[in-house]
């Protein structure tokens, strides 16, 4: 059959190549996939969990976040009766913090109305908190045999250097098309092992920096590997300048920080706010014209009612999110005056900086904590205390 043009500017191309593929993109998955906790088990509530984690995640850093979470919550039910705070504590670290709260609001849907079943279809997994159609897609198709594609930025990495797809793979027409090319590429009853393949091949093989092809299996029959465009495909869209943003915490004491029994301030974050959920320290944003020194005293008015006084400056960390980075610079103070109140900020607590690690916070106050917990050992060492 010839190629013709179809949706997408995408090729449709002919049978035999696509058997070709087929056959090949298995055959290099059965030598070369690689061995993960989650493809060691067909239990459907262990592979949802993998996808969500694996959405924005790379799997290398997933793989002890789902070992972990699967010892702490080993199956729907014990999810579904986990408080928040203890989700966010075990996704601590793992980023993109709303995949917590929905997995564990669809874990509550599954008990609550599907009688702790996960469901087996693309349809019903679909009106799931938190799960899109990627993640829909592998868990039918992993665990319960379904032959549905699916098209993350691995695969379509792969699809359009394969088949030489120049238009932006970011366009719905796009999309389509690469997606019906994907569906193509399922043997009968394999999308589970044809999906991972896809994944894993781009993950590792067909990357976007650097790809192997003298390595790769589909080497022979590569559009973008014969024309000698593989660096100029998929299409790339020009990158967005990142905004910086400046934000000052608050490392408020409740009394002289060298004395025993002196706690800190924390804050939990609103719910619906970005790391809605997680602790942290107080502070927020430098607005223009103000220096740190005075955007942390408002902070604490607005968010907190109280007023403190700065003793020094302590760590800054900068750390990147996905739309913006972040420098955070914090500072030692006491409080001085007002009882703390939620006003900006879902709950607050005084907590002894042994007892941080009880609660959630995200990773630029992680490094404070590591950082405050360096300087007390290093504080006892000097005064020969253990
Ligand atoms: N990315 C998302 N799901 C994946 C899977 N099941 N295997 C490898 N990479 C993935």
């Amino acid at each position: 059959m010839a190629s013709a043009a179809a949706a997408g500017g995408v090729g449709r191309p002919s049978a035999r190549s696509l058997g070709d593929v087929r056959r090949a993109l298995l055959l290099w998955y059965a030598a070369h996939g690689r061995d993960l906790p989650w493809r060691r088990t067909k239990d459907p509530y262990a592979i949802l969990v993998s996808e969500v984690m694996l959405q924005q995640t790379q799997v290398a850093t997933v793989v002890p976040y789902y070992e972990r979470f699967l010892a702490q919550f080993p199956n729907v039910e014990t999810l579904a009766a986990a408080t928040q705070d203890e989700v966010l504590k075990a996704w601590e670290g793992l980023g993109y913090y709303a995949r917590a709260r929905n997995l564990r609001r669809a874990a509550q849907v599954i008990v609550g109305e599907q009688g702790g079943v996960v469901p087996g279809s693309l349809k019903e997994l679909l009106k799931l908190p938190g799960v899109g159609r990627n993640t829909a897609a592998a868990v039918v198709s992993i665990a319960f045999g379904r032959d549905e594609p699916v098209l993350d930025g691995n695969v379509t990495r792969v699809l359009c250097r394969l088949f030489g797809v120049e238009d932006d793979p970011t366009k719905a027409e796009t999309k389509r098309a690469l997606l019906e090319l994907a569906g193509a590429l399922i043997p009968r009853g394999q999308a589970g092992r044809s999906n991972q393949a896809l994944m894993d091949l781009g993950a590792t093989v067909c990357t976007g920096h650097d790809p192997k092809c003298p390595s790769c299996t589909l080497g022979r029959r590569c559009v973008a590997k014969r024309q000698g465009r593989v660096d100029e495909l998929p299409q790339r869209r020009r990158k967005r300048a990142v905004p910086h943003v400046e934000v000052a915490a608050g490392l408020v004491w409740d009394r002289p920080r060298s004395s025993s029994g002196a706690r800190l301030l924390i804050t939990k974050r609103r719910p619906d706010d970005m790391l809605g959920g997680l602790w942290e320290f107080p502070g927020g944003k430098k607005e223009v014209g103000e220096t740190l020194e005075e955007c942390l005293a408002r902070e604490l008015k607005e968010e907190l009612g109280i007023k403190v006084e700065l003793e020094e400056r302590f760590l800054t960390v900068r750390h990147a999110y996905s739309h913006f980075r972040v420098t955070l610079a914090t500072f030692h103070c006491r409080h001085a005056a007002g009882e703390p109140e939620a006003i900006g900020c879902a709950e607050h607590r005084w907590v002894q900086p042994a007892d941080l690690d009880r609660y959630a916070f995200p990773s630029a106050d992680l490094r404070i904590i590591a950082a405050l917990r360096d300087t007390a050992a290093a504080q006892a060492a000097r005064s020969g205390v253990s």
